[in-house]
């Protein structure tokens, strides 16, 4: 989703811009673009002081660099700038951000939608207003624009604009005549601010910033910040004074970069041994109890829950899957799991004996998010686990546990769905705790199985050349196929998607109960189809899961059995064996989830793709 920057200071202030806007790559864009108030040190573009330097570009980064390699910029120290996801309007230069009004005095860049834009436009129009764009934001630009040459300053011009606007939306905006200053306001949609010494800046997220500046402040919703050398000032849209809150940044900068791998994805893959122990740090009292992040529901409101809803998308749905059963067979609740997108709109039964659970690495699903709020207005509490602080999902939530993954990057989620997992068993856990279905010798003992699992994670990590070599194998086959049971289900369907995503494979994950009942028909010579086969602990999933792969295997596929150590009953009816950790068979989707990760990142590779920006997808889904 769109990646937006903004600075003041004493500093270049493009080169501070496009740092930034290279740091918020990750988040998928499809152009990207800058704007700069001249100060009249220098130019190659016949620019003069107080006049707007504005230059965009449709794909990546690097042709905005050439652009401007080519047309140097003037010399500036306030700018903004901007990566886009295309909305309104195609992935052109001329729909690409900033966009500025009418006499190009102000000009603004933006991330979401302005739901009401068309009416404005419609009647900017009638008042001889001429667009350049098909964007929703450019319509901003124009009233930001009227406002200040009507007199009012870029900061009384956003909060009133914004007052008339419906929709998400995150503004930067900078007046030509005022370069002291740049101002941003936001409504359900990411905006931090970066608090440095004589210079300030503003960021979708910390990472751009990071390099400069620890310090940061945390907007509310329907605020307006003007960011100057001497700091920062927050007011509500209405104009009345608000505070941010300031926080210190603990992800430093290397956590943000590769380490020398070839894509972040493959790094992050790496890092879940580190990601999953992190997860479970500080969770037990002194007396052993469990303990959750932010926790503003007391235990007699957990006791009163009668059905848990679980909400989520993608990755973070399958997440939710797993929990379902850790939930249901700890704590003797029923658990729906269900779409985000789907959720509000099936008028859903909810009351203030339900719990939803809102699953999201990002914390800014605007399908997610939508959820939560509809399950709020109907009474129920929510309890959001995430794995960014301070995003809208948890600041909306009554209870939150943080999946401490650290950031990531890499467009696939690997190490927030391995958290995600842990937050899960957590939950599922204190549930028990709290509502006494598990003995407190019992919550302990899966805690020290859940501790083991950082040493489990590393263990399969081994597979990887194992796994690569396959996915060397594989890399002209068109499909796949990935059968599960019981947890291994979801972890299926998670597969699957990581081709999809990285590779753009026709990839399908089953029940494995289900071949007989369609998807056996799909199954022909040399399809290869992955199969994660249950611990023996449950032994009638264990030798269902045999048949149905001896029943494809007799088709003529290829079989790839991810199978616990010590287990060979499979060895005779697979075509390659992936060897996993023992592990409870609850706790399997952390360890047989990291060969499909790892098979999928190296398929893509061998393909050539960009693994860490799939194409047409973003990282952060910030729109419906
Ligand atoms: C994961 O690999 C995906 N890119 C995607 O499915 C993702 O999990 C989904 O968009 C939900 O995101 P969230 O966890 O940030 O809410």
């Amino acid at each position: 989703m769109c990646g937006i920057v903004g600075y003041v200071g004493d500093r270049s202030a493009q080169g501070v811009v496009i740092d930034g806007l290279r740091r918020l790559e990750y988040r998928g864009y499809d152009s990207a673009g800058i704007a700069l108030i001249a100060d009249g040190r220098s130019g190659a573009r016949g620019d003069q002081q107080g006049k707007l330097a504005v230059d965009k570009r449709a794909g990546k980064l690097a042709n905005l660099e050439k652009a401007i390699a080519d047309t140097p910029l003037p010399a500036s120290t306030t700018g903004i700038g901007h990566t886009r996801w295309a909305t309104h309007g195609g992935p052109t230069d001329g729909n690409a951000h900033p966009h500025v009004g009418r006499t190009g005095r102000v000009a603004v860049v933006h991330n979401g939608i302005i739901e009401n834009f068309a009416e404005l436009r419609a009647s900017l129009e009638a008042d001889g207003h001429e667009f350049a764009s098909q964007t929703d934001t450019e319509v901003a630009a124009h009233l930001l624009e009227r406002e200040v040459v009507g007199g009012a300053d870029l900061t009384i011009a956003m909060q009133k604009v914004c007052s008339v606007l419906e929709g998400a939306f995150t503004f930067v905006a900078i007046d030509a005549e005022d370069p002291s200053r740049v101002v941003a306001a936001r409504r359900n949609s990411p905006l931090v601010v970066g608090l440095g010494e004589g210079e300030s800046f503003l960021g979708s997220d910390v990472a751009a910033f990071i390099e400069h500046t620890r310090e940061a402040l945390e907007l509310d919703q329907d605020q307006v910040v003007t960011i100057t050398r001497e700091g920062a000032t927050v007011t509500n849209f209405d104009g009345t004074p608000a505070e941010g809150r300031r926080f210190h940044v603990d992800w430093d900068l290397a956590a943000a970069e590769k380490d020398g791998h070839d894509w972040f994805m493959r790094k992050e893959i790496l890092e879940q041994p580190r990601a999953v122990a992190d997860s479970l740090l500080g969770r037990r009292t002194p007396s052993g109890s469990l303990h959750l992040d932010e926790m503003r529901l007391d235990d007699d409101e957990l006791r009163e829950v009668t059905k848990i809803i679980i909400i989520a998308a993608g990755t973070s749905f399958y997440a939710g899957m797993v929990a379902k059963y850790a939930i249901e067979h700890w704590c003797r609740i029923s658990v729906e799991v269900e779409l985000a997108s789907e959720f509000r709109y099936r008028d859903p039964i909810l009351d203030n004996s339900t719990l939803v659970v809102a699953i999201s690495q990002s914390g800014e699903t605007a399908d997610t998010l939508q959820a939560i709020r509809h399950a709020r207005s109907q009474r129920s509490k929510v309890l959001a686990i995430c794995n960014t602080n301070g995003s809208t999902i948890p600041r909306e939530s009554d209870a939150v546990i943080y999946t401490h993954a650290g950031p990531e990057i890499g467009v696939a989620s690997t190490k927030g769905y391995v958290t995600q997992l842990v937050a899960c068993y957590l939950l599922a856990l204190y549930l028990a705790q709290v509502k006494g279905t598990m003995y407190g010798d019992e919550i302990d003992g899966v805690m020290t199985q859940l501790e083991a699992m950082p040493a489990a994670v590393s263990k399969v990590l081994e597979t990887a050349p194992q796994v690569y070599d396959l996915a060397r194998e594989y890399a002209d086959r068109r499909a796949f196929l990935f059968l599960g049971r019981h947890a291994g289900y979801p972890v299926a369907l998670e597969g699957a998607l990581k081709l999809k995503e990285l590779a753009y494979l026709h990839a399908e994950g089953f029940a494995a109960g289900e071949l007989k009942h369609g998807p056996i028909a799909l199954v022909e010579e040399g399809l290869p189809i992955w199969c994660i086969v249950p611990p023996r602990g449950r032994d009638f999933l264990h030798d269902k899961m045999r048949s149905g792969i001896m029943e494809v295997r007799a088709r003529g596929a290829r079989t790839i059995a991810l199978v616990e150590e010590g287990d060979d009953s499979v060895d005779s009816v697979s075509d390659t064996i992936i060897r996993l950790p023992k592990v409870p068979v609850l706790l399997q989707p952390l360890v047989a989830v990291v060969p499909l990760q790892l098979f999928a990142c190296q398929l893509a590779t061998e393909l050539g793709y960009d693994v860490d920006q799939p194409r047409n997808l973003a990282k952060s889904v910030t729109v419906e």
